[in-house]
């Protein structure tokens, strides 16, 4: 029995599996659809979530994002390291397909990390570590001293802002060097997400109040650096939804502060 939190994992695999569905898939991740399928997890619990959603363009789109920030990071540093903190059931690291010199992590609790290890193919070759991420000692578990390319899709909604900040001291205190990704949760996203029926069975691990401000957590922790702001509503993708879907992103993607409150957006650092 997952918590609302664990849960969550469903909704963005249930995202990436819709997507690969479509025609054109903005993501094509087919083995979301087939680990999706082991699960028997029926989706219906997320009234609302079907391929012409927004929502799986959201999903789908965000994580392409960050595979390609991790895939930018390792074809630059052969020897690096990757966390991909609350890994859920994704398979990020076959999507990416980095060289065999990267060590590989993917955590999420020890119960998430269980079922990983049923329902995921053999060849998924990353160290799955099950730890709460707000637990210090998971880190001891990961190789130090060699750069370090870290990102969190769908995470920090999930993370008390103590433990959230707690957490980004930790890491950049422990890697020499590296970027830290993950997509921005605002102040409006988590209000969103906590009164959403689509989104009601999570809503209750939804702890984190959000942040308006990118440029925040480099007062959180000192190393961080703000390097990009993507926004969704302005990427390529875009060009390929239907012309309703288009017009509406188009049109708030004109705004930058628009873009940030009612649009999906994945902040870069740099550390
Ligand atoms: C929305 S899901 C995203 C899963 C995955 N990244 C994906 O894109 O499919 C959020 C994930 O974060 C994990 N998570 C939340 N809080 C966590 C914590 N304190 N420690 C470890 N994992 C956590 C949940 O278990 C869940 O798998």
């Amino acid at each position: 029995m997952f918590t609302p939190a664990q849960e969550s994992l469903f909704l963005t695999l249930g995202g990436r599996a819709l997507d690969s569905r479509l025609p054109r898939p903005f993501l094509g991740d087919t083995m979301a659809d087939e680990v999706l399928g082991k699960t028997g997890y029926d989706l219906g619990k997320f009234p609302g979530l079907s391929p012409k959603m927004s929502k799986v363009f959201d999903i789908a789109v965000r994580t392409k994002r960050l595979d390609e920030v991790v895939r930018r990071f390792v074809a630059d540093h052969p020897d690096a390291v990757v966390l991909d903190l609350g890994a859920g059931l994704d398979t990020r690291i076959m999507r990416v397909d980095p060289p065999p010199t990267v060590g590989w992590y993917d955590i999420d609790f020890p119960e998430v990390v269980v079922v990983r290890q049923q329902v995921l193919p053999e060849q998924v070759s990353a160290h799955s570590l099950g730890a709460d991420l707000t637990d210090p000692n998971w880190l001891h578990d990961v190789p130090t001293g060699r750069p370090t390319v870290i990102v969190g899709d769908g995470l920090v909604g999930f993370l008390p802002q103590e433990a959230f900040v707690a957490l980004l001291n930790r890491l950049t205190g422990n890697f020499p060097s590296g970027e830290l990704a993950f997509n921005h949760y605002t102040t409006y996203a988590v209000r969103a997400v906590k009164r959403m029926r689509s989104t009601a069975v999570i809503a209750g691990g939804v702890v984190n109040p959000g942040f308006n401000d990118p440029h925040e957590p480099e007062q959180w922790a000192a190393r961080l650096r703000l390097v990009e702001e993507i926004f969704l509503t302005r990427a390529p993708e875009v060009a390929e939804c239907s012309l309703l879907a288009r017009l509406g992103i188009q049109s708030i993607g004109r705004s930058a502060a628009l873009s940030r409150i009612i649009g999906t957006v994945v902040l870069r650092y740099s550390f």
